[in-house]
This record gives structure tokens, sequence and C-alpha cells, in this order.
């Protein structure tokens, strides 16, 4: 039996595990990449292992996300980062010279090569036939020093495109139908695998618009084959080297396929708040629009601009119209500039942003009250354009740009001829903001820059043989990450200050647990039913090990959760009888006992209340073996050197 080409990437990258789908994985990382508001931790974390020099083949550090400077803390981010970055042998892309996916697809991406991100927008590298997905930061930080990543096998998904765009329709509409098709669950543990005589129509940037929304349909990944529209992409950027022929089995078996006609799409947009709440323009019909955004990391290449300079040429947006444009890179502002697209866009009304994400994460352009925005972004959760009630819709280049000289949602093809835009043969190529390592030799002299802000990855150690410790808190059920650990902008700039953070946790169910627990020096937490659920934040667990949490002790865990608690070294436990709760007061004093030679024999696990004088039996049935021997050595990081000696 023949195989897929995610199955080949796969093949090739398998250090661990059977490709049987929904068993574990472990996969050879080539590439990673970070952006700075996930970044600033994982450097942490990959100091915190003492590794000196990343193991991977390129790692790059992209500062896109944080670029408008309120305070000291961003600044101070980004010295850290580009200082970190030079010592251990990784790259770092200056803010300005645009978002990580669009600058890692035209510089870095290598077909045929794994790619894990701290975003999770990195599946837009499978537009040029990566193996590339979104990840923690801590995963990216292993990776960076030589650890496998791991995943469920998936399962495989092919879209079958046939025919090709017809004029005013674009690879925005693609997805967005795919989306209609598979709705935001549909992609949870696929990769999705785009093949068919279509694909050949379709050049990597336009690729690269539709696996960057495979993110929305929860996919693992998704993926093109690279072929000579590949070379073509690489060629121009003056990577021609760096292609391979990547091509799925002729007899490959996928679990699902699904035909997509080309020539039947029509201009469409995903209505507000959901992804896949898809609609044609006519059948939303003329509404009035106040703001029109163009960029973010689907739709900010080259092609993508001039098509909208060449709709704007000429002509005036509409005066109730808000018009923003981001190009996506550095590369594609300067050709812009040089060709005269950038000016046709400036005279028709358009406010020119930095090449960064800007309003995709809510850094500035909020629309006005109750406005309807059209965006070519990716989201459009409610409230994520920091508008509480504004209406995003999300859209491809070609009907933002129609909609902002009318005012109104626009069919483009109400517009007449379509413009006539291709790729370039050759891209302008200046990596002067990408700033290379030092060599092994000159990074013994760099000094990593800390401002007050950058504080140290909290301490881990290895399981002792007992511990004895009070119950410093008791919470009831559905505990969410946000009561660990709340987000929210007030807290945002301090991701690299878990000092800082700790004096939050759980404020919102008790807020003198972080002072309770940092008196006592350590403590167990007492949790009921589903404890955890939520994001994957991982700072909810690494604040809790700042401030001494040795073990959480829960009826139930959110599974995403667990794992965090693992890699932080938290013992995760759930009570064999769920009315052992109730028996445990806050500030009870509770004994693990032996608790090192329960975790790395497999032996029952037994919770001593001393001041109640009572034992009870703990599950720890959803340890792996691979979980017991991190948490033997204290946490993620410390089981990686310890792989790595
Ligand atoms: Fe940035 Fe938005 Fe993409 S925040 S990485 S442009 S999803």
């Amino acid at each position: 039996m023949g195989l897929t080409l995610a199955q080949k990437l796969i093949k090739s990258h398998l250090v661990e595990g059977e490709m049987k789908v929904g068993t574990e994985i472990g996969l050879r990382i080539d590439q990673t990449l970070t952006q700075d508001a996930t970044g600033t931790m994982a450097y942490l974390e990959f100091e915190a292992m003492g590794v000196d020099r990343v193991k991977t083949e390129r790692s790059v550090a992209y500062i896109d996300h944080n670029t408008l400077q309120t305070g000291f803390e961003n600044a101070d981010d980004h010295r850290f980062i580009q200082t970190v970055t030079k010592k251990h042998g990784i790259y770092f892309s200056r803010p300005g010279n645009g978002i990580c996916h669009q600058v890692h697809l035209e510089r870095f991406g290598i077909p045929g090569k794994t790619l894990i991100g701290s975003d999770s927008h990195t599946p837009t590298g499978g537009g040029i036939g990566m193996l590339a997905m979104g990840a923690g930061g801590l995963d990216v930080a292993v990776a960076m020093g030589g650890g496998t990543y791991y995943i469920p096998m998936p399962k495989m998904t092919r879209i079958n495109l046939t025919g090709y765009l017809k004029p005013w329709v674009s690879a925005k509409d693609v997805i967005l139908e795919v989306l209609r098709i598979m709705s935001v669950k549909g992609g949870v543990g696929k990769i999705i695998e785009y093949g068919g005589e279509g694909v050949k129509t379709l050049s990597v940037p336009e690729r690269a618009t539709i696996t960057n929304m495979g993110a929305e349909l929860g996919a693992t990944t998704s993926v093109f084959p690279s072929d000579e529209i590949t070379l073509a992409f690489l060629k121009a950027q003056g990577r021609e080297n760096d292609w391979v022929e990547l091509l799925p089995d002729e007899d490959a078996v996928y679990d699902e396929v699904i035909d997509i006609d080309l020539c039947s799409l029509t201009p469409m947009a995903a209505c507000p708040h959901m992804p896949d709440n898809v609609k044609t323009t006519d059948e939303i019909g003329r509404i009035k629009v106040d703001q029109v955004a163009i960029g973010s990391c689907t739709n900010s290449s080259y092609v993508d601009m001039m098509k909208v300079a060449s709709i704007l040429k000429g002509k005036t947006i509409d005066p109730s119209v808000s018009l923003c444009i981001a190009p996506g890179s550095k590369q594609v502002l300067n050709m812009l500039a040089l060709n005269g697209a950038l000016s046709d866009m400036i005279s028709a009304g358009a406010r020119i942003l930095e090449s960064a994400c800007g309003p995709c994460i809510g850094m500035g352009q909020s629309p006005n009250s109750g406005g309807v925005s059209l965006r070519t972004f990716n989201r459009n959760f409610e409230g994520r354009s920091g508008t509480k009630d504004g209406k995003i819709y999300l859209v491809s280049p070609e009907v933002a740009a129609a909609s902002a000289l009318t005012g109104y949602l626009t069919d483009p093809r109400e517009l007449g001829d379509a413009p006539q835009i291709s790729m370039p043969e050759h891209f302008i190529v200046n990596d002067n903001m990408i700033v290379p390592p030092a060599s092994p030799e000159e990074a013994k002299n760099v000094e990593v820059l800390r401002g007050p802000n950058i504080k140290p990855f909290p301490k881990t150690e290895p399981l002792p043989a007992d511990i004895t410790a009070k119950a410093v808190l008791k919470v009831g059920d559905n505990i969410t990450t946000d009561h660990i650990m709340p987000a929210g902008a007030k807290i945002l700039p301090y991701r690299s200050n878990i000092p800082h953070l700790s004096q939050y946790c759980f404020a919102v169910c008790d807020e003198t647990f972080p002072e309770r627990i940092k008196a006592e020096g350590k403590g167990f937490i007492i949790g009921g039913a589903n404890y955890g659920q939520g994001s994957s934040r991982e700072h909810a667990a690494l604040v809790p090990l700042y401030l001494g949490v040795k073990a959480v002790i829960t009826k139930s865990f959110a599974r995403i959760h667990v794992a965090n608690l693992v890699n932080a070294g938290i013992l995760p436990f759930t009570f064999s009888d769920e009315v052992d709760y109730d028996r445990i007061d806050q500030m009870d004093e509770l004994e693990l006992v032996g608790i090192r030679d329960c975790i790395e024999n497999n032996k029952p696990v037994v919770l001593k209340n001393i001041t109640k004088g009572e034992e009870y039996n703990l599950d720890s049935s959803h340890l792996s073996e691979r979980q017991r021997a991190m948490l033997l050595c204290g946490g993620l990081l410390d089981y990686t050197r310890e792989m790595n000696k």
C-alpha cells in the first residue's frame, strides 16, 4: 500500500512509535520558529536546559506581534531575544522584517523538512511542502535542544482540487470553502493534504494562504506537494538548491477524500464570529462597511498586495471607510515601494502599517463600536479585534479592496476585468534585517541582555523520596487555566516575568493564595472535577511551579493541563475514591510517602493526611512511561537534558 505525502514526511522523521492512527509518535524536528509573544518564555526554557547551541538545522526568532511599544517591557523582550538567539545559534528576524510565517516561507522554509513553531499558524509552511506544526513554547525549546516532538498519529484527509480559479476568485475562497464543508472542528486529529490537477494552478503563496487557515479547521497541519510550482517560487527567492520533489504515492490510501472544483467557487466571506460561518458575497448582500484591513500571515504576499494596489490605482476609497494595509514582509513592502504600487495604495487613501501582525493581534486599528470590518485575516472571534461588538468578516484581498472603494461589501466581479498579476520571476532578496547567530567561538563572548522584565525560568529539582506539605489551596469543580493564571492586556507584557505573574495566580478564586504559599515555601493544591480546562496556557503550570506547588490532586483533570503540569515537574494525581476530596480541608498537613519509588516503579500512590490521621489512595494510571521519567527528572527540560547526556 502506498503512502500519502504526509505519511512520507512523518516516516522520514519518525524516531519513536508506530504510524497507527491515534497512537503517540515521536518526530525529529529540523526547523523551529518563534514569535516574540511566545518566544521569550521559549528561550528562557531553552536556557534552563543548559544546551549551548541549538541542535536543529535552522531555528529562527521573529519579532512581529508586540511591535508597538507602550512601555519598556516589549523593548526588553526584543533585546533579550536578539542576544539570547545570537549566543545559541538562532537567526533573529528584526522588528519590521515581517510576519513570521510570511518571512519563513520566503527565506527559510524547505520542502520535506519538519518545522514546529510557537504559533498556531505555523502550518503555513505546508504551502512549500513542509510538515509544519504549531506547538507550545516548551515543545519548541525541547526541539531546539535536540529533543523529540510528540503527536498522536493523525488521520489523512485528501482534498482533491480540480479546475482553476475564475477571475476575482482567490486562494482565500478555497480555504473558506474547505471551512464551510469541514467546520472549525472538522480537521481535529487530521492532516489535510491537497492534491489533484487544480493544485498545479496555485502558486506557493496561494497554497500558503490555504495551509495557513488549516489551523482554523483544527487540523494537525496541511500540506501541498513540492512540484515545479514550488521550484519556481524557490528559484525566484534565489533558493532553488533547497528544492526537492515530493509527491504522494499513486496508490496512497486516505481516510477521507473531499472534491472541490475550483471553477465552481465564487467570492466568499466568513461572517461574524466564526471562520466557518461562510457565505458567498451574493448570499450576504450589500452591507455597509466601516473598516477594511488587509494583511496578516494569511494574505499579505506580494501578489496579494499587487492585486490590491491595482484595484485601488487611480481611485479614492469611500469616505466612510478606514482602509489599512500591512504588507507581510520587508521584501514585499520594498518591492511595492520600488514598483510604484505603494504609491497607488497611498494615493487611494490607504493607511500603510508596519510589516507585522498589527490589527490581527489587536495592536491598533480596532473598528468603531458596532462597526463592520472586512479583514483578509484568519480569525474573526468575538472581541479579538479589540472592539467587543465589532463585526468581523474574513475575506480575500480582492473583496477587501473592492469594498474599500464602494463602502459596501462588494463582489469584486462587479468591477469588470480582473487584474492580471502573477508571481515575479525574481523577488528582491535583501536579508539585512535577519541577524545571523554568532559562531560557536564568538558566542562565548556574547552577553545575553536582560532588562528588568526578563526573569529566569523557575527552579526545578528531581523528585524527592517523600514530599510533606500543606494543602495550601482547595478549589471546586471546573477550574479553568484562566482561574489559575489570568490573561489580559495588563498581564500580557509579563510573559517573561513569572515572579510578577505569580501575584495574580488564582487571584479570581482566592487572592491570598500567592502570599500563603510563599509563606509556606511549598504546597499541594486540592481540586474538584475537570481541573485545568480551557486554553493550553503553559503559564498555568509554570507559575504554580515558581510558587512551590509540588502536586495537584483532583477528582479529574483536563487533558492538556495534565501534560503541562508534568512538563513543569508537578505531580498530577486523581483521587481513587472521589469522596476523599471532601475529607481534606485547606491547610491540612499532607504527605506523599515514598513517592519517588512509586513513580519509578509504577506502584500505587498513597496520600497521608497527617492532620486528620487518614490515608487516601490516589490514581496515577493516566501517566505514560515517558511522563513518569519526566517527573523523576523534575520536568521536561531536565528530562531532555538527561536524554542529551
Ligand atoms: Fe500574526 Fe495574526 Fe498571523 S497575530 S502570526 S498575523 S494570525
